[in-house]
């Protein structure tokens, strides 16, 4: 059963620098479809400015897309009643890659645990607090924790609290966007070890945003590969990572991919300066960047198709 599908979504930004220039319009995700089974982990990777937070976000609810449709376990999340989808909204928890900017350095551990519990349960004083104390020794702190404010935890630790936050209704699905980056490496792999064994003991589902692949594969279950807003390659299972084959795929991962999977790099994804992303319209947003491309790469964009079982490439040399 899948938890969450994103059906063709699509989410414009229209900005300008200086009140005298003409607005530019950004589509940050283009027609994206993807979906994740339950008590699975999404991993989702891609160069910086690609659109994958952009995605998180409206997979978490927080972004509403311009177009598409999303259906949390079967439901839509965009033509169902109010009341629903504030139920659903319940079910969607996000974490963010810089967590001193996500929660009110005025408020104590405990009210920051505490907010979820408060919006979506009925939970009198004591139970918010039994609550909020349960969460904090989940992930690996002290129940007197939570009269701490932000600034007295380590980054490692405070990323915990957010955890803990997002941990607290219970949710469905949580979107984890780069939760690591900030963290110093000893910390990364305390809050790996951490996202995984919640991931078993509660069944949760993760959407995974990071630019560390061996994160990543040490995580997903399945994964997907964003170019400029589109998806271009899909794996339903991670164990066929050295499949991947796309263009764009295969440069991003080239530095890290190893003989042994067990032993990936950590990945810096970052724009080739040298290199002008794009093509005209309609052809393959990948193909001034690409070796591999022919007359009909110009004109024609690729659409994902099935190229082996539960393996979805973007691409007209397959
Ligand atoms: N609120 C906004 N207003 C205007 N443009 C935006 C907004 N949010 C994102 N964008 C633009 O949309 C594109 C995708 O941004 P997004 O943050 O989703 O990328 P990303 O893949 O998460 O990048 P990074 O790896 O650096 O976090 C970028 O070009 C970004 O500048
Ligand atoms: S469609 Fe053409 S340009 Fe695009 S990635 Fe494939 S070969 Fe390269
Ligand atoms: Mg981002």
């Amino acid at each position: 059963m899948h938890v969450l599908e994103m059906r063709d979504v699509s989410r414009k930004y229209s900005f300008k620098r200086y009140f005298w220039q003409r607005k530019k319009v950004i589509e940050a995700v283009k027609g994206v479809t993807l979906s994740i089974e339950q008590g699975t982990c999404l991993g989702l990777v891609g160069e910086s400015g690609c659109g994958k937070t952009t995605l998180g976000k409206i997979a978490a609810g927080i972004e509403k897309p311009d177009q598409g449709e999303i259906l949390l376990m079967g439901s839509s999340m965009l033509s169902s009643p109010r009341s629903q989808r504030l139920l659903m909204r319940k079910e969607l928890q996000m974490v963010f890659q810089d967590c001193t900017g996500s929660v009110n350095p005025r408020h104590t551990a405990g009210k920051v645990i505490g907010e979820p519990i408060r919006n979506f349960l009925k939970l009198n004083k004591d139970e918010e607090e039994g609550m909020v104390e349960k969460l904090l020794e989940t992930v690996g702190l002290n129940k007197e924790d939570r009269h701490k404010y932000p600034g007295q935890f380590s980054g490692g630790q405070l990323q915990r609290v957010c955890i803990a936050r997002a941990l607290a209704v219970k949710p469905m699905l949580i979107v984890l966007d780069e939760p690591l980056s900030s963290l110093d490496v000893s910390v990364q792999a305390q809050i790996l070890n951490l996202l995984a064994d919640l991931k078993k003991e509660y069944g949760l589902s993760y959407l995974f945003i990071s630019h560390d692949i061996e994160a990543v594969y040490y995580l997903s279950d399945a994964l997907a590969v964003m170019y400029l807003g589109n998806v271009v390659e899909y794996i339903a299972d991670i164990s066929m990572f050295e499949a991947l084959c796309h263009p764009y795929a295969e440069k991003l991962l080239s530095s890290v991919l190893p003989a042994d999977p067990g032993k990936i790099k950590n990945m810096e994804v970052k724009n080739d300066e040298n290199e002008k992303p794009g093509t005209g319209p309609g052809g393959c947003s990948y193909a001034r960047r690409c070796a591999r491309a022919s007359a009909r790469c110009l004109d024609t964009a690729p659409g994902l198709k099935e190229v082996s079982e539960k393996h979805y490439v973007a691409c007209h040399h397959y």
